[in-house]
């Protein structure tokens, strides 16, 4: 990676992947991109993924040698708006794998944990397994993988991707997502005292603190491509938990702190249908995929953070 291309900039992971890249490779080697405006320090041009033309352009005038594209649709907002969601995540997409095989770039795209379904095995999860999901956010993850594989073997696109968990992070607030309640959580304890939790208790989901995620990102771009027998789309998690377990660890250090449940049904079902805890070897395996954080750690550090 010398010249990176970023899409969906503003994004969850965008606004905080941008400024590691930029830390690591330099400012002007990242060209961030997203459909809005916004001040920057850097390189920013506003693109909408869905127009392929202006990708190519962008990407050929920057001299770019990587693709990241991260611009997308959660999946809450997904499941309210499901053929716009095709349109934008599996458009985007297409345009971002084309664009790399006109221009010869590295390409890097996430899947998730919603690429699971009700009929994967729900705990330790492996790599290869059954991938029936039943939201239009798990489809559009199972084609993007499928076709990130495809751009590789057909056309020999250096594609290379991972299966984020739910992402917790203090300085992006997180936009319609279902795992989003672990981020909301901390803010809320800080703010009011008190949470009333949209995911039910008991429900096990896999989560990982944002510094990991990205860290995790320049590690597989990094690694010797010859070890890589995946490719695209590895399990990685750092912690699983349910909503009692990340209150009761927020009461260490907030005693008063209190949950309440306020179940939404749409994100619950969606939580129900995806896995409890998966299992990361091939990641660690293949290219050395290690977090930092677990669920203390990253408490400690969230309510630090968030309090300043
Ligand atoms: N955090 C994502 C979501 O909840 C999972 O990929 O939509």
């Amino acid at each position: 990676m010398k010249k990176i291309i970023v899409t969906g900039a503003l994004g969850q992971i965008g606004s905080e992947l941008v400024g590691k890249l930029r830390a690591i490779y330099g400012t002007d080697a990242v060209l961030a991109t997203d459909i809005r405006a916004a001040q920057q320090d850097g390189p920013f041009e506003i693109l909408d993924v869905t127009e392929g033309k202006r990708m190519h352009e962008l990407a050929k005038d920057f001299g770019a040698d990587t693709m990241i594209h991260m611009a997308a649709l959660l999946s809450a907002t997904a499941e309210k708006n499901p053929v716009f969601a095709w349109n934008l995540n599996m458009g985007g997409l297409m345009n971002a794998l084309e664009v790399s095989r006109e221009l010869n770039l590295q390409f890097f795209t996430p899947s998730s944990i919603g690429a699971f379904g009700p009929s994967t095995p729900k705990d330790n999860t492996p790599q290869d397994t059954l991938q029936r999901p039943t939201t239009m956010y798990g489809v559009n993850k199972v084609a993007g993988e499928l076709l990130c594989d495809y751009y590789f073997t057909r056309f020999g696109v250096d594609t290379r991707g991972v299966r984020f968990p739910g992402l917790i992070s203090y300085a992006t607030p997180p936009g319609g997502g279902t795992t989003d309640y672990a981020v909301d959580i901390y803010y809320k304890a800080i703010e009011e005292g008190k949470y009333t939790s949209y995911i039910a208790e008991g429900t096990y989901m896999d989560m990982m603190y944002m510094p990991d995620a990205l860290q995790a990102i320049v590690d597989l771009m990094e690694a010797d491509g010859s070890k890589l027998v995946h490719r695209n789309a590895f399990n990685i998690s750092a912690m699983s938990f349910e909503p009692s377990q990340i209150a009761a660890e927020i009461q260490k250090h907030i005693p008063s702190f209190t949950v309440e449940y306020d179940v939404d049904p749409v994100r619950q079902a969606i939580a129900d249908s995806w896995p409890n805890a998966i299992d990361s070897s091939a990641a660690k395996a293949e290219w050395g995929f290690k977090a930092q954080y677990d669920l203390a750690s990253m408490t400690v550090d969230m309510l630090e953070k968030l309090k300043k």
